[in-house]
């Protein structure tokens, strides 16, 4: 059985649609990083799944049952937007309110759990307005984490956060799927945040699902190329292009080849060529290339040099 399993997913703002045909499957366990630009459909999303807002088709089931479902609303935790706290209070009675608000039985014992879940045990004293951006979002995940979801929906809680606090939230987020049974969606339009605690991705363009993947899948399609420079990179591009099928100049001032090859046979082609290489590698491309590949359809937009 899956977390969450989405059909066909769509949402109306009149004339404007938000999303668009949209799939979307979370395993059990999963950190789920949803991905897409800024307006890219995440928040419509996400307020779709949590029966925030209701959605103009599709269909959406959660842990195997239909998401209007009462035992399975019960079971989510939800952070979108900043989390409704008093600034005047201390995370503490921030907490409690919200245990109250609940109804939440056993509310003290449970408020030191979520507080301990999410690193705040030792700042529970400290009024909210004076906590770093980092606990703030931690608050509202512990607030999230009241009831004890199987189901966390968090909407770019890592925005702004300074490496630390990154450190923090990737250790909070794996203690809680550790066991396997609770899931977490996490959306950023910041890849690069994602990928430091993401297990499972998928990627939303214009309201639709581009792709779906495990981590370890992303990371193996991050091609590798072999990178160099020389003396005379006008001709060496131009044999370069002779031999391999994909070579293309980079930012930096690197001409990388794609093909499966290696620095030792692209050296000693050049050579025979009367080019001398001064600098060669071999690399992948990183995770927001891939992305940026992705966004553009496959197509990278590299500037000639
Ligand atoms: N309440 C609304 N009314 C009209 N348009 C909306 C509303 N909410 C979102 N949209 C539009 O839907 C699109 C997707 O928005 P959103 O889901 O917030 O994107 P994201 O969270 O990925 O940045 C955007 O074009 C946005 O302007
Ligand atoms: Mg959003």
């Amino acid at each position: 059985m899956n977390a969450v399993e989405i059909k066909n997913l769509s949402k109306n703002f009149g004339a404007k649609q938000a999303v668009c045909g949209l799939n979307m499957t979370v395993p059990m366990g999963a950190v789920y990083g949803f991905i897409g630009e800024n307006g890219s459909g995440k928040s419509t999303t996400e307020k779709m799944i949590c029966g925030l807002i209701p959605k103009s088709g599709g269909s959406i089931k959660l842990y195997g049952k239909d998401h209007t479902d009462a035992d399975v609303r019960a079971k989510l935790g939800v952070l979108i937007e900043s989390p409704g706290c008093f600034p005047g209070l201390t995370v503490w009675d921030n907490m409690m309110l919200q245990a109250a608000n609940l109804s939440i039985p056993n509310a003290e014992k449970e408020v030191i759990h979520v507080l301990k879940t999410v690193r705040m045990e030792g700042a529970a004293g400290n009024r909210y307005k004076n906590c770093s951006l980092g606990m703030k979002q931690r608050v509202g995940i512990a607030m999230a984490l009241l009831g004890d979801p199987v189901l966390l929906v968090l909407d770019e809680p890592l925005n702004g956060l300074d490496a630390d606090g990154m450190r923090i939230m990737r250790e909070v987020f794996a203690d809680i799927v550790k066991d396997g049974t609770r899931s977490i969606i996490v959306s950023s339009h910041l890849l690069g945040e994602l990928q430091k605690v993401a297990t499972h991705y998928g990627i939303i363009r214009h309201g639709k699902m581009i792709v779906e993947m495990t981590a370890d899948e992303l990371d193996a399609s991050c091609r590798t190329y072999v990178a160099l420079q020389s003396e005379e990179m006008g001709r060496t591009k131009s044999l370069l292009s002779c031999r391999y099928s994909r070579v293309e100049a980079d930012e930096a001032g690197y001409i990388r080849v794609y093909d499966l090859t290696t620095p030792e046979e692209i050296v000693s082609y050049l050579y025979g060529n009367g080019v001398c290489v001064t600098e060669i590698r071999t690399d992948r491309i990183g995770l927001e290339e891939y992305y940026i590949d992705l966004m553009n359809g496959g197509k990278r937009e590299w500037k000639d040099r």
